[in-house]
């Protein structure tokens, strides 16, 4: 078979009305939230972008087995059939189920990160970020420049630039060691656009954690997208399946902290899992402590068993194809309308660069709140402001605009048709189009941190009224 079209490789056999509302409604209901997406009611919402985490669909698979789950409270069968998959997926000795994957996050580094250490990362996802700072360390981004560049085109994007990894290595070495705790990769690169990493930068990092004697960690929460854009764009990589890909990238890595709300196809559930016993037997002890028995770790059996399930699903190729050529479908029929958009097409994500369609909004007037706003109104779409309101707060009280404002439109995972993809491309043209029209804001109302969450906004008069 060489037909042309990419299909959704699965048949629909339970579906979920959603419910169309008029623009009267979405702006009577948009006034109600404040202005703000977050606080909109999901049954409001036509064709919901908000993330990509815990909203995929299962498989008839996964929901069958959620009947095979063991309840039992210590050794259950689903946790073994549970670390026998991720063991053979990742070739890690110690599988420490979590609730999700910031929990994971904050057992790790609340276990090895002091005050005063430096985690060096590509791109920290906000979580990440939020679990090194909270105990007094640094969270240092290390793209590779042209990942900092909306328009820049690279294959890996999401690579780490290891001169500036290996520079930060020979500091830590002149102060004995003392200040990187390890060494973190963000696989694909959430925070700068969904981007890849490819296999000889996860290598090089490998070589330079040799060198300098540090422990490598994943961030692996989308392992498989990473690994099938490596088979698409990496010389001497296209004849190996996206398994055996991810099979050598995760064997290249000393441990990882994973969300199964991601490419485990879950909609909930994560692990952290390593290589050293020592550091385990400190995480478990912090685990039975704030998540639950290492045999479950705040999950039930039946999570075990979908997540289980799902790692499987997530690797097969067809699924794969579907999964990134949709993506690229939405950034391909955005940018063909002149829609400006980070290059090339995430994984999972398109991120409009609402800064760049927006140019009559400063940072500080919330280009990025604008867009998601008139994206809502004018079709019932949401998406998130990934920008100054997410990312722009000092803890000083003042603000300073980040490099880019962005919407990000997550594409939840065998969740929507391309008609549905259809639409969301039509909204989106629509609002370019009448883009000049559009007004910034100001907040009414926030809190000190995460402000994005739940701030309240108005928007800003038109000029001269
Ligand atoms: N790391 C990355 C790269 C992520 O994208 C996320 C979550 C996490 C860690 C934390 O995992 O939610 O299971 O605790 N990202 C979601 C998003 C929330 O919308 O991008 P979690």
């Amino acid at each position: 078979m060489h037909h042309k079209t990419i299909i959704e490789p699965f048949r629909i056999k339970s579906v979920e009305p959603i419910k169309f509302t008029t623009r009267a409604d979405r702006s009577a209901a948009l006034v109600d939230a404040g202005y703000n997406v977050f606080r909109l009611h999901a049954d409001d919402v036509l064709i919901d972008l908000l993330t990509d985490s815990g909203t995929g669909a299962m498989s008839s698979q996964q929901w069958g087995a959620l009947m095979q789950g063991d309840e039992s409270y210590a050794g259950s069968r689903s946790f073994y059939r549970f670390r026998d998959v991720v063991q053979d997926l990742t070739g890690f000795q110690h599988i420490i189920p979590t609730h999700q994957g910031r929990a994971a996050e904050r057992i790790l580094f609340h276990t090895q990160v002091r005050s005063g250490h430096v985690v060096p990362n590509n791109n920290h996802f906000d979580t990440t970020r939020a679990n090194i700072e909270v105990e007094g360390a640094e969270a240092r981004d290390l793209v590779i420049a042209e990942g900092r560049v909306p328009s820049a085109l690279h294959p890996f994007k999401g690579n780490i630039d290891l001169d500036a990894l290996e520079a930060l290595l020979v500091e830590d070495k002149r102060q004995g060691g003392r200040l990187v705790p390890l060494v973190m990769v963000t696989i694909t690169n959430n925070s700068g656009g969904g981007q890849p990493v490819s296999l000889e930068n996860l290598r090089g990092v490998r070589r330079l954690c040799d060198t300098y004697s540090k422990p490598f960690f994943l961030d692996a929460c989308r392992f498989a997208e990473n690994a099938y854009f490596i088979k698409l764009r990496e010389k001497g990589q296209g004849d190996r399946t996206p398994a055996d890909i991810a099979r050598e990238v995760f064997r290249l890595a000393d441990g990882c902290t994973m969300s199964a709300k991601k490419d485990g196809l879950a909609n909930i559930g994560g692990f952290l899992a390593m290589n050293d016993s020592q550091w385990a037997d400190t995480a478990r002890n912090l685990l039975i402590l704030t998540e639950g028995f290492p045999t479950y770790g705040g999950l039930a059996g039946y999570d075990l068993e979908a997540i289980a399930r799902g790692l499987e699903e997530v690797v097969e190729e067809p699924y794969l194809k579907y999964r990134i050529r949709s993506t690229a479908y939405l950034a391909d029929k955005l940018t063909s309308g002149g829609v400006p958009i980070i290059q090339p097409a995430g994984g999972h994500a398109i991120y409009i660069d609402a800064r760049g369609m927006l140019p009559h909004i400063p940072p500080v007037q919330y280009p990025g709140i604008a867009l998601a706003n008139a994206l809502y109104v004018e079709g019932g779409v949401r998406g998130v402001e990934i920008g100054t309101v997410m990312f722009g707060l000092r803890a000083d009280g003042t603000e300073v605009p980040p490099a880019m404002d962005l919407v990000r439109l997550a594409i939840p995972r065998r969740v929507y048709t391309q008609s549905h993809i259809d639409y969301v491309a039509e909204v989106v043209l629509a609002v370019a189009a009448a883009s000049v029209s559009l007004r910034g804001y100001r907040i009414v109302s926030a809190p000190a941190v995460l402000r994005h969450f739940t701030a309240r906004f108005e928007p800003l008069p038109e000029e001269g009224k």
